[in-house]
């Protein structure tokens, strides 16, 4: 199956900054057909990058939508509007459940609003620290993946990507919090299991499940290994482009 390296830049970098890191990005990336690159910048960078990125290389994606099409939600930014600008959409990330209060119902219609506009959402699920000691982790993912992917048909279901992104990893910066290859394989196995019972084996296996958390150049390998895993979500190593080419480079030599 394909792979794909996204880097989620969060609300980092001015715009002027973000079409530095993407000229230089596109300098150092050759096209490659098995492994996809996206990364995520703020809404005000986006519109910009699209007219500069080469989709050969890079593509786009949001790192938060809003479902309804137009109309009087002040601030807001739809799906609607991002179509053309950007591939993907990343979806009920931790951070936009936990700080901006996103329900599975909103996450829901996300993934419709994102699919309707012929963008493909990156649907995040994660359990916390708590959730994680209580045994409670595959409740949780469970509840997430149903909740959000309940207005999805069969046929659509394949223009979708799931994203595992235990909250406990996020942004760690020692290992003692780093979730293992093992756990995630547990976790990924048993995304995978759900995901065939409800869309069936032969499309269950064609959907495409990356992991996220305090990924970096020197854990990448050996994440890209796990079985069940097609690529990495990545968030403070994207921000420096170094690290982030060491990580597309790690993911170009284990798909070949
Ligand atoms: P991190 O972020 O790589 O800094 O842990 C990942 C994410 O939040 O998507």
């Amino acid at each position: 199956m394909k792979s794909y390296i996204v880097g989620n830049w969060k609300m980092n970098f001015s715009v002027g900054e973000s079409s530095v890191y993407l000229h230089k990005l596109s300098q150092k990336l050759r096209a490659s057909r098995g492994l996809t690159v996206v990364v995520s910048p703020s809404f005000v960078a986006l519109q910009p990058l699209s007219l500069q990125i080469d989709r050969k290389k890079l593509r786009l994606a949001a790192q938060a939508g809003n479902p309804h099409d137009f109309g009087a939600y002040t601030g807001a930014v739809s799906y609607t509007q991002l179509r053309g600008i950007v591939d993907y959409g990343i979806i009920g990330h931790s951070e936009r459940r936990q700080l901006f209060h996103e329900s599975d119902k909103d996450i829901r219609a996300s993934v419709a609003a994102a699919l309707r506009n012929q963008i493909t959402p990156i649907l995040c699920v994660g359990e916390t620290e708590t959730e994680h000691t209580f045994g409670e982790t595959e409740d949780v993912i469970r509840d997430q993946l149903l909740g959000g992917l309940s207005e999805v048909s069969t046929e659509d279901i394949s223009k979708v990507i799931i994203a595992y992104e235990p909250i406990w990893a996020i942004s760690t910066t020692t290992d003692a919090h780093l979730a293992s290859p093992d756990e995630i394989g547990d976790v990924a196995g048993f995304i995978r299991r759900t995901l065939k019972d409800t869309y069936g084996a032969a499309t269950a296996k064609e959907i495409p499940l990356l992991y996220g958390g305090s990924v970096n150049p020197s854990n990448a390998g050996g994440y890209l290994t796990i079985p069940e895993i097609n690529g990495l979500l990545v968030g403070g190593a994207s921000l420096i482009a170094d690290q982030f080419i060491d990580i597309i480079e790690i993911a170009k030599k284990v798909q070949d």
